[in-house]
């Protein structure tokens, strides 16, 4: 008999645009996970509202981000692919975990720290209670592993011993997920500051996928480097270099050491070129394939249909056993 697949679950908030930090990061990885692991990719336009949005550019951006997982090589066939919020057992289950997390627990959540300093106007209960919507967006499918970047790793664990408290009040309900940071996962700096992660609301020290090749050029060819000339990794005495030799190897499957070899005695002048060259090309299918979907409103629509479809089946099982067990009276 097959051996059942593990279940993963991940999601990208539709707040920005995608960048090459994620497709790296994140989107790559997801690829390479999808025939081994039964997978839901997920567009968390909820998640996205806890700080403020242009209603036009969120809905925009989250038919976008559709569109470029498609076109990154995420089948609609192979994957559950969806919008958070067409599938409504999200809230509905937010609520329930809700109260089975701890203030002080939400208090201690790094992120919130960081985004209430950022967001100091607009310190909403949304913000506050979003890693509770985080783990129902993960606990409604069972997942087991959910691969996510270090900065999320405090989430997935509050969302297990949220998990894991609910089955000692009820009996067994939930699997207990793992955070999957993936070997593999290239972790991208920022092109203008190489000791902060690439970020969306960046748009200089990030490239984005839809970037243009002029605009990818512009923004390799202004990478701050350091004031020496030699390609080498050492991500501690030269966080810039070390960062584009990283994108440089992901972009083109070359090792750290061909790559250093290559570029011996060229200096900065040659390489940072050379490094845009290979993003230009990595991205030129991914650009113009999402273009082409995008042209295609009703293909789209089709696959998150489906998916909202496919993944609010598996969501309803979960929901009726918890509704089930805190007590309420069966429709
Ligand atoms: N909080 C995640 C982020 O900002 C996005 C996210 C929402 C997520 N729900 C998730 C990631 C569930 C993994 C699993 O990156």
């Amino acid at each position: 008999m097959e051996e059942k697949k593990k279940r993963i679950f991940s999601g990208i908030q539709p707040s920005g645009d995608l960048t090459l930090g994620s497709y790296m990061g994140a989107i790559k990885n997801w690829v390479a996970l999808q025939d081994e692991y039964d997978c839901l990719y997920c567009i968390v336009d909820m998640h996205a509202i806890t700080v403020r949005q242009v209603p036009a550019d969120l809905r925009k951006r989250s038919l976008e981000q559709l569109a470029q997982y498609i076109a990154c090589g995420l089948d609609p066939d192979k994957n559950i692919m969806f919008i958070q919020s067409h599938v409504p057992q999200h809230a509905e289950l937010s609520w329930v975990l809700g109260c089975y997390t701890q203030f002080g627990e939400l208090s201690r959540m790094t992120q919130f720290k960081d985004k209430s300093q950022k967001h100091a106007d607009n310190i909403t209960a949304g913000l506050f209670t979003y890693p509770v919507l985080m783990a129902a967006d993960i606990l409604l499918y069972q997942a087991d592993l959910v691969p996510v970047g270090q900065d999320q790793k405090q989430h997935v664990e509050l969302c297990r011993d949220i998990a894991q408290r609910f089955n000692g009040v009820y009996s067994d309900t939930f699997t207990l997920p793992e955070p999957f940071i993936p070997k593999m996962g290239a972790r991208i700096m920022s092109l203008g500051d190489p000791s902060s992660k690439m970020s969306k609301s960046d748009p200089e020290g990030c490239v984005y996928l839809m970037d243009s090749p002029d605009a990818v050029a512009r923004k390799f060819k202004r990478a701050v480097t350091d004031c020496e000339t030699a390609v080498r990794f050492d991500p501690e005495q030269k966080p810039g270099v070390s960062n584009l030799l990283t994108i440089y190897c992901a972009a083109t499957g070359k090792t750290l050491a061909e790559t250093e070899s290559a570029f011996a005695g060229q200096g900065y002048g040659v390489f940072k070129p050379a490094v845009g060259d290979a993003v230009i090309e990595l991205l030129r299918p991914i650009r113009e394939e999402a273009t082409r979907l995008l042209g295609d409103k009703a293909y789209l629509e089709s696959v998150y249909r489906a998916g909202a479809e496919r993944a609010a089946r598996l969501a309803e099982k979960t929901l009726r056993k918890v509704y089930k067990k805190v007590g309420f009276v069966a429709k």
